[in-house]
């Protein structure tokens, strides 16, 4: 029994040394000192050892389990402080070091643009309508002055949805939209998205936006028209800019203009962006043809819109297009790429 006393100490002694882990030794403490532990099982034997020897094993016996147990005690406290002070030194937190800043959003180059032109507008007396994307055929086409088997319906070709309905090809059916509705004098701006089934190109895309404007009262000249265009140019694209109106053709405007403004790049010397020319193309326009006005009286019993009475303008100004001269930007289908290198550069 005491040989066993013996090994039973001594192997134990080397366990507790050589464990470097809680748990194990916990299982250890159990195994060797538990209920059922060996030494517990050892000392249930003493009962059958000789009289004589029994004092001396029990008090061996009871000296090794009282040894073996601050062992594992002291064991236990030295694991428990080595785990804490690792995890402090894990867990540290350098207060020196830089911090992670996190990447803010940014405005779309288009989306500023349009809030720009928007706001312009809004300082010129011009409030802002909507009007659908998903448009009738009688709103972008007939109740503009473009029949059925007009030529010019080539110009808007668009995305049909069915017989009927289609993507609207330009913001024009807003005019009508709101003038069914409303009565002049009226100073109005419509801005969304436009679908045409153009081929892409470097500045075609077949989504596009518009800002379409109109004004209608009494005495409304194509002068009102120009000096309206003028200083949108001018708070667009600097103070200096002038523009120019060249004769076109829209079924709903009579007279019709394309509106140059002089070239801001080369200033009007002639360079690459205006095609040598020293003007860049911004928006067509015109007096709105009384033809429209019929159509804008469509649903009344009491027709307002008398062309005798009232004239108006109306202008519909291509977003991409600007936003790429006030940017410098090149090709419109950076627009919608979205790739984060070319966004983040405004
Ligand atoms: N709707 C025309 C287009 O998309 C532009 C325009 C608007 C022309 C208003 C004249 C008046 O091409």
């Amino acid at each position: 029994m005491e040989d066993q006393l013996n090994k039973l100490k001594e192997d134990t002694e080397q366990k507790i040394r050589e464990i470097d882990d809680l748990d194990l030794l916990q299982e250890l403490k159990v195994a060797v000192v538990g209920r059922k532990g060996e030494l517990t099982l050892i000392l249930r034997g003493l009962s059958s050892v000789p009289d004589e020897d029994r004092p001396r094993l029990g008090k061996m016996s009871n000296d090794i389990k009282q040894h073996l147990i601050s062992l594992i005690d002291e064991k236990e406290a030295r694991l428990k402080q080595e785990t804490l002070s690792s995890r402090l030194m894990e867990e540290r937190v350098d207060v020196t070091m830089p911090g992670q800043i996190p990447e803010t959003g940014r405005i779309h180059p288009l989306r500023r643009t349009l809030r720009r032109m928007k706001e312009i507008f809004e300082g010129m007396g011009f409030s802002v309508k909507e009007g659908p994307e998903v448009e009738t055929e009688y709103y972008n086409f007939e109740a503009l002055n473009i029949p059925a088997q007009h030529a010019s319906r080539d110009m808007w070709d668009s995305f049909y949805l069915g017989r009927d309905l289609l993507l609207r090809s330009h913001t024009s059916p807003v005019q009508v939209r709101v003038m069914e509705k409303e009565e002049p004098p009226l100073r109005v701006i419509s801005i969304g998205k436009c679908f045409r089934r153009d081929a892409v190109d470097a500045s075609h895309f077949w989504i596009f936006n518009q800002v379409e404007g109109f004004m209608v009262d009494e005495g409304v000249t194509f002068g009102d028209l120009k000096g309206v265009l003028l200083n949108f140019a001018r708070e667009m694209f600097g103070k200096e800019r002038r523009i120019k109106f060249i004769p076109s053709y829209f079924p709903f405007t009579e007279p019709s203009a394309e509106i140059c403004v002089d070239c801001f790049v080369c200033k009007g010397k002639g360079c690459r962006s205006c095609g040598g020319s020293g003007w860049l193309e911004i928006l067509g326009a015109g007096m709105i043809n009384p033809a429209v006005y019929k159509w804008a009286d469509g649903l009344r019993e009491k027709p307002v819109y008398d062309p005798e009475k009232y004239t108006g303008f109306a202008f519909g100004i291509g977003v991409e297009r600007i936003a790429m001269l006030a940017n410098g930007i090149d090709d419109i289908r950076l627009f919608y790429e979205n790739d984060s290198r070319f966004l983040k550069q405004f």
